[in-house]
C-alpha cells in the first residue's frame, strides 16, 4: 500500500477538521443511523477524498462523519467497501490505513451477518470474539511496508479482549442480552449454500458475512484495538425454510436499530482508549 497515498488522504481529511478523532467506527448495512447521532458533524463524501473508492451498495451511504459522540471525537464510515464490489483488498482496507495515519488507535466495526449458530435469532447482536478468514486472500499480500506494520502480524488479539469484556459489561448494565461468537468472512456476493453453512458451523463459525475480516486484519497490522459487533440479520441459508434476501437483512437491522444504537453509544461513552 502506497504510503504517499495514505498520507495525502489523511492530510486532506485533516484539512477539513478542527478536531482530532480518537475512535473510528465502521457502520455496516442498515447500521449507518448511528452517524446521525454525531454532534457538530463534518461530513466528507468518499468521492472527495484522494484515493478513496466509492461505495455502491444500497443501504450504504459513502461518507465520513466526524464529530462528537458520547463525549468522544469519532470518525464514522457511513458505508464501507466490499471485496465483492470488485475493489482490491488494498482498496477495501485503505480507510483503515488512513484512520491509523490520522492517529486513531481504536476501531469499532459493525456488520450485518447471517446466524450460523442455531441458538441465535434474527435481531440478536453478537460481539465478535474472533474471525475466520474464508475469503481466500489477504489485504497484506504483497511487499510489506514496515512503517505500516509487521510482515507477519499477530492475530491472536485481533479482537481486543478488554473491549470484549467492556462490551459485555455494557450489555449487562443495559439488561440487553447479547451473543458472542466467531465471525466468518466470505467474499459473497451470493449468500452461502446450506452445505456451506453446515461446513462453516463445523469449522467453528457462529455468524457469516461479506466484510469486516480484511478491515480487522489491516487494523491489527496497524496495531489498532478493535471491537466487532454483528447484527444477526437473518439465519444463514438452510436453517429456516425460506430464501435469503437483502431486503430481509435491511428489515432486521432496521428493527434492532434502537438496541444497536443504545448499545454502541454506551460502549463508546466509557471505552478505554489507551493500551
Ligand atoms: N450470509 C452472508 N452475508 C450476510 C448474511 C448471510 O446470511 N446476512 C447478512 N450478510
Amino acid at each position: 500500500m502506497d504510503f504517499q497515498k495514505i498520507k495525502e488522504a489523511s492530510q486532506f481529511i485533516e484539512s477539513k477538521l478542527t478536531v482530532k478523532p480518537e475512535l473510528a467506527l465502521v457502520l455496516g448495512s442498515g447500521l449507518g443511523v448511528l452517524a446521525e447521532e454525531i454532534e457538530n458533524p463534518t461530513i466528507i463524501s468518499y468521492q472527495e477524498i484522494p484515493y478513496f473508492p466509492e461505495s455502491t451498495v444500497s443501504g450504504h451511504k459513502g461518507q465520513l462523519v466526524i464529530g462528537t459522540l458520547e463525549g468522544k471525537t469519532v470518525l464514522a464510515m457511513q458505508g464501507r467497501f466490499h471485496f465483492y464490489e470488485g475493489y482490491t483488498m488494498q482498496q477495501v482496507t485503505f480507510p483503515m490505513r488512513v484512520m491509523k495515519q490520522l492517529g486513531i488507535q481504536s476501531l469499532i466495526v459493525t456488520n450485518a451477518a447471517g446466524g450460523i449458530n442455531e441458538t441465535f435469532n434474527p435481531g440478536d447482536l453478537m460481539i465478535i470474539t474472533d474471525h475466520i478468514n474464508n475469503m481466500g486472500t489477504s489485504p497484506l499480500i504483497g511487499p510489506n511496508d514496515d512503517r505500516l506494520g509487521a510482515r507477519f502480524p499477530d492475530m491472536s488479539q485481533g479482537y481486543d479482549k478488554a473491549y470484549i469484556q467492556h462490551a459485555l459489561q455494557c450489555a449487562e448494565e443495559l439488561n440487553l442480552s447479547v451473543q458472542t461468537g466467531v465471525y466468518v468472512g466470505n467474499t459473497g456476493p451470493a449468500y452461502e449454500t446450506p452445505a456451506e453453512v453446515r461446513m462453516l458451523r463445523t469449522l467453528g463459525g457462529d455468524a457469516v458475512g461479506m466484510s469486516t475480516v480484511p478491515e480487522v486484519i489491516v487494523a491489527s497490522h496497524g496495531n489498532m484495538r478493535v471491537l466487532g459487533i454483528s447484527c444477526i440479520s437473518n439465519m444463514a441459508a438452510g436453517i429456516l425454510d425460506q430464501p435469503l434476501t437483502h431486503d430481509e437483512v435491511m428489515e432486521t437491522t432496521d428493527m434492532v436499530k434502537q438496541n444497536f444504537l443504545q448499545f454502541v453509544k454506551k460502549i463508546i461513552s466509557s471505552l478505554p482508549m489507551n493500551r
